[in-house]
Formats: C-alpha cells, structure tokens, sequence
C-alpha cells in the first residue's frame, strides 16, 4: 500500500504519540508520512474530546478536508482518537468523513483504508481492548524536535473523575511491559535524543504483573529506576500524576537519580473539598497540601504545575475562593487552567447539573489565570542569579541568534546562542524573567558541592603549607596555635 499519509494532531501528548504510532503502523504497511497536506492520499485527525470546544475545533478542521477531496479526487479523510470513539458512526454523517478508528483499533489502519480505496463505503471501528499497549510499535517521530521524545506506559484510565470524557474513550487502565518501555528508551538514546517523558493518564498507578509469574510485579518508581538505570545520561520525565496515588517512593527515586527531573505535574482540579468528593478525586484539600508538603521535604527544588477547574456543578463563590488560596499556598510554577465543560454520558452530565452561569466561569477563570500569572511570575523571580542546567532544544521564535531551552524544573529559557545546537547540556545563570520564561546568559558548569569542598580543603591545606615554609625559613619551630 503506497500511499502518503498527512496527520494533524488535537489534545493531549498522550495524543501526540498515538499518532505517532498510527504513523508506525502505517509505514510498515507500506505507507508515507507526509507534511504537504495537499500531497496526501489519506488525511487523518488525530482528535480530544475532553472539552467541547476541542470537539468544535476538529469539526472547522473537517470543512477544510473538503475541499482537499474536492481538489483531488480518492483523497481518504480518516477520525482518529476520542472524538472517534465517543461519536463513533455518528460522524460519517459528516460528508468529509470515510472512517472513524478509536485509540485501542489503530492495528486496524491499513486493512480499514485499503478497503476504503477498492471497494468503497464508509467504516467504525471502535472496540476498546482492556490489553492494547501497542508495545511492540515502535512510534515514528514525525513532528519530533530530536531532542525530547514521549513513551507511554499506560493506556486508558480507571478513575472516573465525573467531568471527564476520559475514561469512556480510552478505556480501561492496562499498564505496558516494563521491557518494550526500556528498550524504547534505550533506542531513544542510540538516536541522539537526550530526553524522554513517560506518558500515562495516572502514572501512579502503573503496575505491570508478570503474566508468566503473578507475584513478580513492577510499579512506578521501579519503573522510574529501570529507566534512570537504563539511560543514565538521558533526562528522564513523567506525566501525569495523581494526587490520591502519588507515594513517596516516587519522590525518593527521583531524589536518588540526577537525571530525573525535579517537576511534578499534580493536577488538583479544585481548591474546595466539597467540590473534589462532587469531582469523585478522592482526596480533600487537605490530602492535597500534604503531597505538596512530602515533595517540599524531599525535593526542595523540585517545581509543581497543575491543572485547574473553573466552575463545576454547584461551585460556589465560596469554593472558588478556596481555589485561589490553594492556589496562593502551593504557588504552582505553572498551570492549565478550564472552564468546566460538561461532556455527554460523564458521571457529573447524568448527575448534576451544569448550573454556574457562563459569565460566573468567565470570570472565574479569568480570576484564577491572573493569580496564576503573578504566581508563575515569582516562581520565575526566584530563578534570578541561579543557575540551572538547560537542554538546548532549538532557535527561538524571535532571533536565530538566539536559543531555547528547558531546566530540569522544565521553566522554558532563553539565553545567547554562541555555539550552542539542539541537544546540547549547557549551564545557564538567569538574568531577568517574565511569567513564562526565564531569560540568561550561559556560563561555566558551576561546581558541585563536594567541588567547593575539596577547594575548602585545599585552601586550607595551602595556608598551613605557607606557615610551615615560613616559619623553617625564620628556621623556628612553629607554635602549636599556628
Ligand atoms: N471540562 C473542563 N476541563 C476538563 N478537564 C478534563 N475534563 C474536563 C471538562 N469536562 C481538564 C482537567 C484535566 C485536564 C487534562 O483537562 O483539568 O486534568
Ligand atoms: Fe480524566 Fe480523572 Fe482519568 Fe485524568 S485521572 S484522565 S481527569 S478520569
């Protein structure tokens, strides 16, 4: 099947790389990646559901396809993702659509296309499969900076938070062998990247069982360490946790490796209890700001990011209030910040109404994103006169002059280009800031600790060689107290 293929992705990284292995699974059916819309024989959009103006985004996206089949006669527009598997046959209605193929069918791309192309017609395909990893696909980085790549380790989830979408599109939480995972990583290092990032909608709860031996299992912070063991000089990377899961022995492995980075993205959703129980979270406020407070321990110069709801079911003034002081008491380094946007067939759409007025979320969110700018802005303030190991990832937007990066804490940086390329490690001291990013001019590597000791000793060890010297050249003994 020698076709060329055009993707555009929508939604979340764990997005970004089920195209990737749609992409995969089409090369090896003999198949082309393409960049040139206007070249391709198959338009596929990779589609998120989580919010409904995601969902409209994609619909404008599909009158564009039109045009393309217009132009070109037997062009195929195919529906990827969560729009697919939520909407199903309902899409075809839709003119420009000829197949929908939901994230567990994507083994199913060229034999639904090549069907398409002889014979016709239109196809679903849309079974969620409680063990499709897909480990054995090895991801073709198309959109990829060479730099930083994604792996999953999960699919689906089990949590049934009642706003989302999530858990009816992608299923059941299945968690991918530990091998495939180390072994893409390690192939990740051969071809030159130096990061990766974990992907899985709850990483917490990752535990792969041995099928061949029940009692030999793998959780997340073994898996984090398989990984920091695997590819040592690889930054390493993880995403999402979850507040109700996250232990400690996470925090302790990624203090125990220097090339796992110090940034947890904690999604706390709300501030008020009262709406977290109506969220079905599982955790309170309370719960929260203690995680907050072991990461503090444990990793004191580890970032925390967030993702925060803005007028859900019944949210009171009250409850948004307690949004912004928890807000105030962890003071994100960043954060995603929504509206509450109610999704068919949720827990939350069947149970409660969507009663806050869209002004009140309007200018609720507004609220919570200025706070979160002044926040971000002095998360950023206290980075000036530091200095952070960055990845060099490419030129900035503005001046080729100039390059971007990222720290461990993953604060986006901007500095002086000199010779720098993508994927180099240089050390950059942080000279002024705005909210979003870090602005710096690279130095030398600054010295470790034990560095600045074994130069205490030696100075120290100098000045009584000194004395000595001196005091047999006035050919005395020295006093005890030189
Ligand atoms: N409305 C608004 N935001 C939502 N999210 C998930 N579902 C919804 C919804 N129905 C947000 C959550 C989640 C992030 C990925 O998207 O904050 O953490
Ligand atoms: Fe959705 Fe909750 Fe699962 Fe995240 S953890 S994907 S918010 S159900």
């Amino acid at each position: 099947m020698n076709l060329k293929i055009y993707i555009e992705t929508y939604g979340c990284q764990m997005n970004v790389n089920d195209s990737q292995v749609a992409a995969a699974i089409l090369e090896k059916a003999g198949c082309s990646v393409t960049e040139n819309i206007s070249q391709a024989d198959v338009i596929l959009v990779n589609t998120c559901s989580v919010r409904d103006n995601a969902e409209k985004r994609v619909l404008g996206r599909l009158e564009v396809f039109r045009l393309e089949k217009k132009k070109r006669e037997g062009v195929i527009v195919g529906v990827l993702g969560c729009m697919a598997q939520r909407l199903k046959d309902e899409l075809l209605k839709n003119g420009n659509v000829d197949f929908t193929i939901g994230p567990d069918s994507y083994r199913s791309l060229p034999a639904v296309i090549s069907y398409i192309r002889d014979k016709g017609g239109k196809m679903t395909e849309t079974n969620l499969s409680s063990t499709e990893t897909y480990s054995d696909i090895d991801p073709v980085r198309v959109d990829s900076n060479g730099v930083s790549a994604f792996i999953s380790i999960m699919r689906g989830c089990n949590n049934m938070c009642s706003y989302c979408i999530v858990p009816f599109t992608r299923g059941r939480e299945r968690s991918r062998d530990p091998q495939s995972i180390v072994a893409e990583a390690e192939k990740l290092v051969k071809e030159g990247y130096k990061e990766v990032t974990l992907l899985g909608q709850n990483v917490d709860s990752y535990l792969w069982i041995n099928p061949e031996n029940t009692t030999d299992s793998v959780n997340f912070s073994q898996l984090l360490e398989l990984v920091a063991l695997a590819c040592p000089d690889m930054r390493i990377r993880f995403q999402t946790s979850h507040p109700k899961d996250m232990r400690k022995g996470v925090l302790y492995t990624m203090a125990m490796y220097p090339n796992i980075c110090p940034h947890i993205h904690l999604p706390v959703q709300s501030g008020s209890t009262r709406m977290l129980e109506k969220m079905n979270r599982k955790y309170t406020r309370e719960d929260y700001l203690e995680k907050i407070k072991a990461i503090r321990e444990i990793l004191p110069d580890c970032s925390v990011t967030t993702d925060i709801i803005a007028g859900f079911c019944s949210e009171t003034e009250e409850d948004h209030q307690q949004t912004l002081s928890l807000m105030k008491e962890v003071g994100f380094d960043s954060a995603f910040m929504f509206q509450y946007s109610e999704r068919p067939n949720t827990l939350a759409s069947r149970k409660y109404p969507d009663d806050v007025p869209d002004g009140a979320k309007t200018e609720r969110l507004n609220q919570i994103i200025a706070l979160q700018n002044e926040l971000s802005l002095l998360s950023n303030q206290k980075c000036i006169g530091q200095t952070y190991q960055v990845l060099v990832e490419g030129p900035s937007k503005r001046s080729d002059k100039q390059m971007t990066g990222r720290t461990p804490q993953n604060k986006f940086c901007v500095f002086d280009a000199k010779d720098t390329k993508p994927g180099d490690l240089v050390y950059v001291k942080i000279l002024t800031c705005s909210s979003a990013t870090l602005m710096g001019e690279i130095v030398e590597q600054p010295k470790t600790l034990i560095e600045k000791a074994e130069d205490t000793i030696e100075e120290g060890l100098h000045e009584i060689k000194e004395k000595i010297i001196k005091s047999i050249a006035r050919n005395k003994k020295p006093k005890d107290n030189e």
